[in-house]
């Protein structure tokens, strides 16, 4: 592996599989994991908490409030509000959607760039969520769009929120995705949107084996062209 740091931007809407692929291809590649989403998410349940997720100056005024770090325990990322490490209760159904209503906020997604920009620096890494390609890291190595079908989407995290106890009915959580990628494709600060030089790489049919395979590839030969 060659020393110059080098960045992968993994894109793309809810549910397609980006911090899967993303963990995965971080280990292989022997970089840093960064999920941008889990930002977004502590930021959404802190304005939850507050009751206060419709206010947008009440959001605004928050982020000289909140205080949320980054920490890598393990190789794992745990996110932190103040002192509470909050890396499980940001996987609440109900906090996705606080995420996606927070990341609307221009000035939300000012500090969260910044902060994310900060944790990656000299860092080879490997970033995931919906502006990495197009806002944050507009050089990267290799700009990754991942996708997959409305209905493969709401699947997968209908299946992972029941291998994780938190069972929901499939309708609702097809539903929620449709609603959070309306919102994520229709803001108008940074909207989810592919990159120009982006790989789309949709993974409807693709196990996760086959879509860290193929990055892979794509990486190794962007990284040493
Ligand atoms: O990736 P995720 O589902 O954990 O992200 C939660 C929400 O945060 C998502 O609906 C949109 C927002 N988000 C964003 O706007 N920009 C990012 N880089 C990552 C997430």
């Amino acid at each position: 592996m060659q020393n110059k740091p080098f960045s992968i931007a993994i894109d793309g809407p809810a549910g397609a599989g980006k911090s899967s692929v993303a963990k995965a291809l971080a280990a292989e590649l022997n970089a840093m994991y960064l999920d941008t989403g889990a930002m977004y998410r502590a930021f959404g349940l802190y304005m939850l908490r507050r009751g206060a997720l419709s206010d947008r100056q009440a959001i605004i005024d928050a982020l000289d409030d909140v205080d949320i770090t980054v920490e890598f325990i393990d190789g794992a990322q745990h996110i932190f509000l103040g002192t509470e490490d909050v890396t499980a209760a940001i996987r609440e159904p109900e906090v996705s959607i606080a995420a996606s209503d927070v990341s609307a906020v221009p000035e939300v997604r000012v500090r969260m760039v910044a902060l994310q920009r900060k944790i990656a620096e000299g860092h080879s890494v490997v970033m995931d969520g919906r502006d990495i390609g197009t806002k944050v890291l507009p050089n990267a190595t290799l700009k990754i769009y991942l996708t997959a079908s409305a209905e493969e989407r709401a699947r997968r995290r209908y299946r992972e929120l029941e291998q994780k106890g938190m069972p929901e009915p499939y309708d609702k959580v097809l539903r929620e995705m449709q609603e959070r990628d309306y919102q994520d494709t229709h803001r108008a600060a940074s909207p989810l949107r592919p990159a120009d030089n982006a790989v789309i790489l949709d993974t409807t049919n693709d196990s996760l084996e086959e879509s860290v395979a193929k990055i892979k590839r794509l990486a190794m030969e962007a990284i040493h062209a």
